[in-house]
């Protein structure tokens, strides 16, 4: 029995797919839980199995196994109920560009039976949360790409849903307009008490947004946790070294031999070196390049981002 402060709750869920390919197991077996309140991010590559996990758990699509509850009701048993405690904003939004932003809120709300004064009020209201004032009577066409995200949020709010799923809710948007969109999302939870479980592939909004990460590769979750323990369960730093002429790009690697931990990553006139300790390991670098006759003409320190996590558990970038 998953406990009173369980949003979610997923056990040994499975989906494939049949293509004129083959069989395409896009989720394995994959289980985890969600608490109430929680920020929860989804974060893998491309086709990883993201969207399909979301539209499993929102009623969209059938598991091939597994169960799960959301919101304290069966995914399986009681879909009708999962719907009407629960919001979602699908990858590709869901706004027609010639309605306008209030009407389609309108309209929305009326599939869930709420009468048109109500729905009103609400989606006013929620126009003020997500910075979307005045642009009530303007087409949804007209609106900026931000603006056009929030409102497919808010109308995944207007039933006031205690959980909501987002997928991928800051893809094309502007760096700007992606922090914006983040402090709204966060303010949502603080408002409404809202349960938040958005997929990304963008390590930086996982990080700044997500309590805790689930990190999803070929349908099966490889990594979970906060992001900070995550990033430190990655033995080491990395060293950047950019090196005046690339044809030095051997001796730099030969010259760290002492003090990398794993094969040096050259590119271009890029060495990145993996190392235990990478304040203690400068000095000793310098040296060595001083020595082997190599000019570096840049050199950076940092510590395990998630994109190190992900290679250390895949072996693969989660950019590729
Ligand atoms: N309806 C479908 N029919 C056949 N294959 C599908 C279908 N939906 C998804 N897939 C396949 O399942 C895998 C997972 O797809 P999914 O859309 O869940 O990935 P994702 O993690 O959301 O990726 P993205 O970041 O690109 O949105 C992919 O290989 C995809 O091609
Ligand atoms: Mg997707």
């Amino acid at each position: 029995m998953p406990e009173i402060g369980t949003m979610i709750n997923v056990r040994g869920l499975k989906r494939s797919f049949k293509t004129p390919k083959g069989v395409i197991e896009a989720v394995k077996n994959i289980s985890f839980e969600v608490k109430r309140r929680e920020i929860v991010g989804f974060l893998g590559p491309n086709g990883a199995g993201k969207s399909t996990v979301l539209k499993m758990l929102c009623t969209l699509l059938r598991p091939s196994d597994g169960e799960a509850s959301i919101a304290g009701f069966d995914l399986l048993r009681d879909a009708k109920q999962v719907r009407r405690h629960i919001g979602y904003v699908s990858q590709s939004g869901s706004t027609s560009p010639e309605a306008r932003a209030g009407d389609e809120i309108v309209w929305h709300a009326q599939l869930y039976g709420i009468d048109r004064n109500e729905a009103k009020e609400r989606g006013k209201h929620l126009f003020d949360v997500l910075d979307l004032e005045g642009q009530w009577e303007q087409k949804c066409g007209s609106l900026s790409g931000g603006q056009r995200r929030r409102l497919d949020i808010a109308m995944g709010l207007i039933h006031q849903p205690e959980l909501i799923f987002l997928d991928e809710p800051s893809t094309g948007l502007d760096p700007q307009s992606r922090a914006n969109l983040w402090d709204h999302i966060r303010k949502l939870r603080e408002d409404f008490d809202t349960t938040i479980f958005l997929t990304t592939h963008y390590m930086d909004e996982a990080d700044a947004l997500c309590d805790r990460l689930l990190i999803i590769d070929h349908g099966e979750i490889v990594g979970r946790g906060e992001a900070k323990t995550l990033k430190s369960q990655v033995a080491g730093d990395n060293i950047k070294l950019t090196l005046r002429d690339n044809r030095d790009t051997q001796k730099a690697a030969l010259c760290s031999e002492s003090i990398a931990i794993a094969q040096p990553i050259i590119s271009g006139n890029l060495v990145q070196i993996m190392v235990k300790d990478g304040a203690a390991s400068l000095p000793k670098l310098a040296a060595a390049l001083n020595e082997g006759g190599v000019e570096a003409i840049g050199i950076e320190v940092s510590q395990p981002t998630l994109n190190d996590v992900f290679l250390s558990l895949t072996g693969r970038s989660l950019r590729d």
